[in-house]
């Protein structure tokens, strides 16, 4: 049925919902059966589960991995990872157990701090604005203690309070860029109710002001939100082995010539942007998966990664590799803004369960396993790339997924996987090649 116009929705029970959208369907019984299926046992989780979006129908569920043997900084972890994407746990856990002989991934946290923002107009004096600095970060934050406290006796809180005048780009315009430290927390609940705390603290400021030659309509507030580009959040990770130690991974190349093959690889992603994305993109299908497993914002992550990578003014790879006396070494950094309080963190039913798998870290570790798979997951696809090409693993992955569609058995499913490694893969070639098992055309 063709779609129109639906007066209401949001209000309308689920049931209501659900009816909506089914008797537009051709099937209707079997979408209300396949989602029903899906429905969590436990009735209150599902109210919960339902309650963390709008208009939610059901649940969509998608797989729940791990990528055991990532050996950092000396401890072992096995990595909760949620992707649709065939190949990816499969790659990051043998980069993984790869790396685990090698002394494994070493990380640290370069820093911490994320940023809040306030936007705003001055149509005043600009000398006004600048000589009440001063007094202005002092109201600030006496002011909007009661909304810092707690967080700063967990060690976070406010940090610098900078004023940046931008009226070169657009007339009148400023912003308060002001730093925080979040502790455990990804923060952006506590970052964005500081600051529209602060916006009204600075109307009160400039009203209160307004007899020293200060106007009360020279501030306009445009709006007050955190920034999601975190340069000053940002964790660091690389692998390093010699060269002679490389040799293993392909027959018909040296340790030497892998390793001068894959810098070539790493260093076209870093001149052009084409590659670029691609390269990353690898990078994020590891970072996305456990950013997802331990229910962080996975957007969020991602757009400050590609800023970074924009960073120099041209969008680059985010890894690196150096090959100085014999080793190779590859790095990565990367601003990562994640939690491990707060959020959903405690609230999704598996997040807590991956928490548990990880041994409960804290933000910073969690920053390292997080850039660890990333890196595990780049290492992996480069690897690969410049020696058989990804298709081979693809493929079979593909294949894998095909042959549950088709309800392949496990011997049907044995069979094929036999026929195809030395066939082309393709939906049309598995769907045939069943029929004629089944005795059909
Ligand atoms: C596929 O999901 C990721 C890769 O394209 C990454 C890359 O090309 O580096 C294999």
């Amino acid at each position: 049925m063709e779609d129109k116009f639906i007066q209401g929705f949001s209000k309308l029970s689920k049931e209501q919902k659900l009816k909506i959208i089914s008797d537009r369907l051709v099937d209707d019984t079997d979408f209300l059966t396949e989602l029903n299926s899906l429905n969590h046992r436990n009735p209150e989780v599902q109210l919960m589960l339902e309650q963390f979006s709008e208009n939610t129908l059901g649940n969509f569920p998608l797989p729940y991995g791990v990528a055991p043997n990532f050996l950092i900084n000396g401890r072992y972890f096995t990595v909760p990872m949620v992707t649709e994407e065939s190949s990816v746990v499969a790659a990051a856990a043998s980069a993984a157990r790869f790396w685990s002989e090698k002394g494994g991934f070493h990380a640290s946290v370069k820093s911490t701090t994320k940023v809040g923002q306030i936007h705003f107009c001055w149509h005043g004096e600009s000398a006004a604005l600048i000589n009440s600095l001063d007094e202005l970060k002092v109201y600030l934050e006496e002011n909007s203690r009661h909304l810092t406290r707690k967080m700063t006796e967990r060690g976070g809180g406010l940090r610098e309070i900078e004023l940046i005048d931008l009226t070169e780009f657009l007339d009148n315009y400023y912003q308060l860029r002001i730093g925080f430290e979040t502790a455990d927390s990804m923060g952006a609940n506590f970052i964005n109710s500081v600051l529209e705390e602060m916006s009204s603290l600075m109307k009160i400021f400039f009203s209160r002001i307004s007899e020293s030659g200060v106007e009360k309509e020279d501030l306009e507030i445009i709006m007050s939100i955190l920034s999601n580009y975190t340069p000053d959040c940002v964790v660091e990770c690389f692998i390093e082995a010699p060269f002679s130690s490389l040799s293993t991974i392909h027959e018909g190349f040296s340790g030497e010539e892998f390793a001068r093959r894959f810098k070539l690889a790493v260093d076209i992603a870093s001149v052009d942007p084409f590659r670029a994305v691609t390269h990353n993109k690898g990078i994020f299908n590891g970072i996305d998966a456990v950013v997802l497993a331990t229910a962080n914002d996975f957007r969020a992550v991602e757009a400050a990664g590609h800023a970074y990578a924009s960073r120099s003014g041209k969008y680059r790879s985010l890894s690196r590799v150096e090959l100085r006396d014999d080793v190779f070494r590859m790095s990565l950094e990367l601003p990562i803004a994640v939690g491990t309080v707060g959020g959903l963190t405690s609230l999704h039913p598996l997040a807590k369960w991956s928490f548990e798998i990880l041994g409960k870290p804290d933000a910073r570790e969690l920053m390292m396993i997080i850039a660890s798979a990333g890196l595990a997951s780049n290492f992996a696809a480069i690897r690969s790339l410049i020696t058989h090409g990804i298709q081979k693993g693809h493929m079979k992955m593909h294949l894998g997924n095909i042959l549950s569609v088709l309800g392949a058995s496990a011997e049907e499913r044995a069979t094929a996987l036999g026929y195809f490694e030395n066939h082309t893969v393709s939906y049309r070639d598995v769907e045939q090649f069943l029929n004629k098992q089944r005795g059909g055309q």
